[in-house]
């Protein structure tokens, strides 16, 4: 959205907030909840006096601050280059840094700075929608909104830094290292219980934008859903779902909603089993660089998904068959069903949980790679050793010792896939992280909301 169009939407005055000294710049903070009544922006927009004292009033709790440009701007080095995160279709983002010197009782923590493009194409409307949701909805996997900035035409938000970045970048981008498979289920796992739990609202909210690119990474590879801009309100009453104009992105809308703009929870699950169908296949949702029937991800990779004998054919090659078989099966078959052409075929997004969370624990096929110790003292306390001797690693985390013969029985050799017959080369690249090391640390128990990073 353009400046006019913003300023045609309305610019209350009261959303200026550059008079405001910084501790009253504040949401007042109160220890009651967000009332049960969630604010919609449909609260919001017919109302423009009085926006700012609706918005004050219905986030209380929430602690969201209000920034003032200038600060923004100081704490990202006036929006430089060496601070830019990325960019999506509202504006750039940046890094920066804040602390209590800036409002009392702040943590010292980095943050994300979204900075509206008042050339582009978005505009008020997808900063309150942020604004909005994220300022009340708060899950271990959504993004922290802090706070935000609305000054004369300039909209800003500012958000809990996330170390790694988007899914996209970490899963496509030559430069990132390959993620591990369990590292994948640990990723679809967290995005599915954020899409839930926004499912799973009294009043169900609609994402409307899932993909890998609005997927973020903290520095432990939890996954929180951010970019809200999209984002809307379920059907109510009777209603089975919404009309709107059609938004999102090409090869993750649901075709259903591309067709009639008619939107429900169920667009949502498609477009997470696009996600899934990436994350097993390492392609992107549309690929114009591919021969033309493998350009679009979900017609080239449907065939495969049901058949459990193909679906070693579009595994990720970047895993190099470090994955479970069995695991990969399930997780491709829920794909298939969320990637359904009608709607109510798809599973709920509580259901992909419960199927995809049990995976993390299937590991007992998962190939393991051979680390060849190297004598270093030849001939000197090396009587067990041969040139051929290994160690194995297994998914419990413990060392199953010495193998002296890697082709008898104790060699586990993957036969995922004509692409894997040379494995044992391949297997000494440094790109994939060990899984068995990925087990270790993921345990059990990792996605529960307690274990979670602070603050969310
Ligand atoms: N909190 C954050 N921490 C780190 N990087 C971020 C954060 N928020 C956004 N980014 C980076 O900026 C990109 C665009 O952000 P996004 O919120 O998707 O913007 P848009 O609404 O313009 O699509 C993301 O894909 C990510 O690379
Ligand atoms: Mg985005």
């Amino acid at each position: 959205m353009s400046f006019k169009k913003i300023k045609s939407f309305f610019i209350p005055s009261c959303l200026k907030p550059k008079n405001n000294p910084s501790s009253e710049a504040r949401f007042p903070a109160v220890s009651k909840q967000i009332s049960s009544r969630r604010l919609s922006i449909s609260d919001l927009s017919n109302s423009s006096v009085s926006l700012m004292s609706d918005l004050s009033n219905s986030l209380i709790g929430s602690n969201l601050h209000i920034f003032t440009l200038k600060e923004l701007k100081n704490i990202t080095q006036d929006f430089s280059k060496s601070n830019f995160l990325g960019e999506g279709g509202f504006g750039q983002v940046y890094k920066g840094f804040i602390d209590d010197k800036l409002r009392p009782g702040l943590e010292a923590q980095s943050v994300a700075v979204k900075v509206l493009d008042l050339d582009g194409k978005q505009g008020h409307r997808e900063w309150l929608a942020e604004v909005i949701f994220l300022g009340q909805l708060k899950h271990p996997h959504l993004v922290n909104l802090i706070g935000y900035c609305c000054e004369d035409e300039h909209r800003l938000l500012v958000y809990e830094f996330m170390p790694r970045g988007n899914l996209d970048n970490r899963l496509f981008e030559s430069y990132s290292a390959t993620l591990p498979w369990l590292r994948r289920l640990q990723i679809a796992v967290g995005a599915a219980k954020g899409l839930t739990f926004l499912h799973e609202e009294d009043k169900p909210v609609i994402y409307r934008d899932f993909k890998a690119s609005n997927i973020l990474l903290n520095s432990d590879f939890t996954s929180k859903l951010s970019d809200f801009g999209l984002a809307i309100d379920g059907p109510e009453g009777d209603e089975s779902h919404v009309t709107t104009r059609v938004m999102g992105t090409q090869g993750y809308a649901a075709p259903e909603y591309i067709m009639t703009g008619h939107v429900t929870t169920m667009s949502d699950v498609f477009s997470f089993g696009v996600v899934l169908l990436e994350l097993l296949t390492g392609r992107r949702c549309l690929d114009k660089t591919r021969p033309n029937r493998e350009q679009n991800l979900v017609d080239w990779a449907k065939p495969f998904l049901k058949d459990a004998h193909k679906v070693d054919r579009i595994m990720d090659p970047r895993l190099e068959g470090q994955y479970s078989s069995e695991g990969a099966r399930k997780a491709a078959t829920l794909a298939y069903h969320c990637l359904s052409q009608h709607p109510k075929c798809r599973p709920t997004m509580s259901f992909v949980i419960k199927t995809l969370e049990p995976l993390l624990d299937v590991t007992h096929d998962i190939s393991i790679p051979f680390v060849y110790v190297v004598p270093h003292d030849e001939g000197k306390g090396q009587e067990n050793v041969s040139g051929n001797e290994c160690y194995a690693a297994v998914p419990n985390g413990k060392h199953k010792g010495k193998e002296t013969d890697t082709k008898g029985k104790g060699y586990r050799r993957s036969r995922k896939g004509h692409r894997h017959k040379h494995r044992i080369r391949s297997l000494r690249s440094n790109a994939v992280y060990s899984d068995t090391a990925l087990y270790r640390t993921l345990g059990s128990g990792l996605y529960s909301p307690k274990t979670s990073s602070k603050g969310n």
